[in-house]
């Protein structure tokens, strides 16, 4: 079957910037440096000052940056982390990998971001961080999440992959946690040609010891303090990113577009648009609608005419066989897995894609 409109196109989004990416991509070729160094140095400045957060560390991607950030805060063996049980595994899983145990708490109906409201029944004496995530680009309730955090003496790490440019409350992704991290995997609305990820934040010593962690734990060349990763941004893809962070703001305001289309398409209708919280600037990484029935139906009789889509995410994480130790219910993520179905949102997509593309949702249910 012929895709005519994928999820998101990257080529569409190339050839509008060819020029720009050749010449940054040229520019790092001759300059013989590829890992770290001034490129990397550079896109570290710009990216703090685009997210109005003192720091930025790049790192090799979106997962690292978690990990060297739980790690970094000294979180590990015996300890627990609160996160929501419907996002990307990586998550969770960075939890488990720093030694520590995801504790799930169910998500709001409405944003699909953990429920703060459920947040204080899962803290235990074990509780070390609380880490939410700001799903399909619209941040959880940090000022509710801070607040517990500051009550019970928690770190509070914001999962910002799907996130940057977001705020909430008039606050940037980044200001409210201990650290944010960014993911650059290529599809994110800021989007590397190859994996690449950072983690910003405004409290220096951390940054100095992320900075240490990502290159095996060495202040200088082979002199190593800690135990450290190999988890570098490569200077070819913080070359990339410079020249795409230039242009972030105006594809951000055109996903904000699409999605005000797409909002008006879908009025009245059996489909239920995304609800923002009113406080919240949304970055529309997903538009991501929820249908009263049939979802996986739908899904196909979209891609019957060309039209790509995609579910974030099928299955609860407790249900993967990675977490089955974990027997609690979750009632609302179990419930929107169900439901749950992202339609292409990028800058590029025409009114004309968008109209074939509503017309298709609302006559599978007529
Ligand atoms: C919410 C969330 N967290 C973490 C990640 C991990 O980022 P990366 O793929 O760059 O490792 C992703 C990316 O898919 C994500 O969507």
């Amino acid at each position: 079957m012929n895709t005519t409109i994928p999820i998101i196109d990257l080529v569409r989004q190339y050839h509008d910037i060819q020029g720009e990416i050749d010449a940054a991509i040229h520019q790092c070729l001759e300059s013989g440096h590829f890992i770290l160094g001034a490129g990397v140095a550079q896109f570290e400045q710009q990216l703090a000052a685009y997210c109005n957060i003192p720091h930025a560390v790049g790192v090799a991607s979106g997962t690292d940056a978690l990990l060297l950030a739980l790690v970094a805060l000294d979180i590990g063996n015996g300890d627990e982390v609160i996160t929501t049980p419907f996002t990307f595994v990586a998550s969770a899983n960075t939890i488990l990998h720093a030694g520590a145990k995801p504790v799930f708490v169910d998500i709001d109906p409405r944003t699909f971001n953990i429920d703060p409201n459920q947040i204080e029944a899962a803290i235990t004496p074990h509780t070390k961080a609380i880490m939410p995530v700001h799903l399909y680009g619209q941040m959880a309730n940090m000022s509710a999440i801070c607040d517990i955090a500051q009550r019970y003496g928690l770190r509070v790490i914001e999962d910002s992959a799907q996130a940057i440019g977001a705020s909430f409350a008039g606050q940037p992704v980044g200001s409210y946690g201990d650290a944010a991290t960014l993911s650059f995997f290529p599809t994110k609305n800021l989007g590397a040609y190859g994996d690449g990820g950072a983690i910003i934040t405004k409290d220096a010593a951390l940054a100095k010891k992320v900075d240490l962690l990502r290159k095996h734990g060495a202040s200088r060349k082979y002199y190593h303090e800690i135990l450290g990763y190999n988890s570098r941004l490569d200077a070819l893809q913080a070359h990339i990113l410079g020249v795409k962070l230039q242009h972030l703001a105006d594809w951000t305001a055109a996903r904000r577009t699409v999605a005000e289309r797409y909002n008006t398409l879908f009025a009245n209708s059996v489909v239920t648009p995304p609800w923002v919280d009113e406080r919240a600037y949304h970055v529309y990484h997903q538009y991501t609608i929820c249908v009263p029935e049939r979802r996986d139906e739908l899904a196909a009789h979209l891609a019957k005419s060309g039209v790509q889509s995609m579910v974030y995410y099928p299955v609860p994480l407790p249900q993967q066989p990675l977490f089955a130790s974990d027997t609690k219910v979750y009632p609302v993520t179990d419930q929107v897995c169900q439901s749950v179905l992202s339609l292409p949102c990028f800058p590029e997509l025409t009114e004309g894609e968008q109209a074939k593309i509503a017309g298709l949702v609302l006559e599978f249910y007529r």
